[in-house]
């Protein structure tokens, strides 16, 4: 995620995901006064401080938010700052020894919008959230299956001639573990993940998701400013990429070529999970 101006502009989608989906989570999770609460890859920060912050606020308690990526972080900072917020810079994985700060433990609760499906090792990310949060506290998440345009995208045009070279690495952009088959199995697979990593299973569901984009150059956009490869190609690549990206788009959305807006289909897994108080 490499351009948080972009993203933070286009990012409506998810942003409409979390208008829907975080005050349902917010209520399906337990709340004390003084809360702790950890918003574990918050991006441009928007999704946190909308959504987030007021409940924080109502239990009087304080919010962590956490990304990988410095140029986020730095306009999450700058565009959202609260003296409740504690924005910090790290890695999830980083050693107890880098996260030497004790601000990173004893959570009362994570919320976690559109960041698992990118993180490819799902089961030490679980045991570490699972690490980080007190006993009796839960977790909210949302994250993409594997049938999303933007991933199917991206695995086409990674076996292209044209762009092999330059996506060098792809396989790992999109991760294995999202893949199922038939939604019964999929919710009792990410269920089946979610327990074996200590959680207790509140609620776990796939849902099926669409989004009308009015003008088809603002997804366009939004598939520039996340793709890491970018940087790899020169100003004139970068424009057929776009070009490719954009007859990919059409054929999914089973529109034209030249049409001008589309409606997205893609999936969602909503869950809340508790971690047990006798563990
Ligand atoms: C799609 S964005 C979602 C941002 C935000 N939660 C939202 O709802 O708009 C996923 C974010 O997760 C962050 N991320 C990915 N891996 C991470 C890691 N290992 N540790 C911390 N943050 C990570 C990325 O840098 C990115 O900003």
């Amino acid at each position: 995620m490499f351009d948080p101006e972009t993203y933070a502009k286009t990012n409506d989608l998810v942003a409409q995901d979390a208008a829907k989906f975080i005050p349902r989570m917010i209520k399906e999770m337990k709340w004390t006064q003084g809360d702790k609460v950890l918003d574990f890859g918050c991006g441009a920060g928007n999704v946190g401080y909308n959504y987030i912050l007021p409940q924080v606020e109502k239990w009087d308690g304080t919010l962590c938010s956490l990304d990988i990526s410095s140029k986020m972080l730095e306009y999450a900072k700058k565009t959202y700052p609260h003296p409740r917020i504690k924005y910090i810079c790290a890695d999830i994985f980083a050693g107890d020894d880098q996260n030497n700060d004790e601000i990173l433990f004893n959570f009362n609760n994570i919320i976690s919008n559109y960041v698992f499906h990118q993180i490819r090792e799902i089961r030490k990310l679980l045991l570490r959230l699972h690490s980080i949060l007190l006993p009796g506290g839960s977790m909210g998440f949302i994250f993409l299956t594997n049938k999303n345009w933007y991933f199917q995208a991206l695995q086409r045009l990674g076996q292209m001639d044209k762009w092999k070279p330059y996506f060098e690495g792809y396989e790992h952009i999109v991760a294995d573990w999202t893949v199922y088959n038939g939604k019964i199995n999929g919710e009792e697979k990410f269920k089946g993940l979610m327990q074996d990593c200590g959680f207790t299973v509140k609620i776990l569901e796939i849902v099926e998701r669409t989004f009308f984009y009015e003008d088809i150059e603002v997804v366009l956009d939004l598939w520039s400013s996340v793709n890491i490869f970018l940087h790899r190609l020169s100003e004139k690549m970068q424009n057929e990429l776009r070009e490719d990206n954009r007859k990919l788009i059409t054929e999914f959305a089973g529109v034209s070529l030249h049409s001008k807006s589309l409606l997205m289909e893609y999936e969602i897994v909503y869950g809340v999970v508790d971690k047990p108080l006798n563990l």
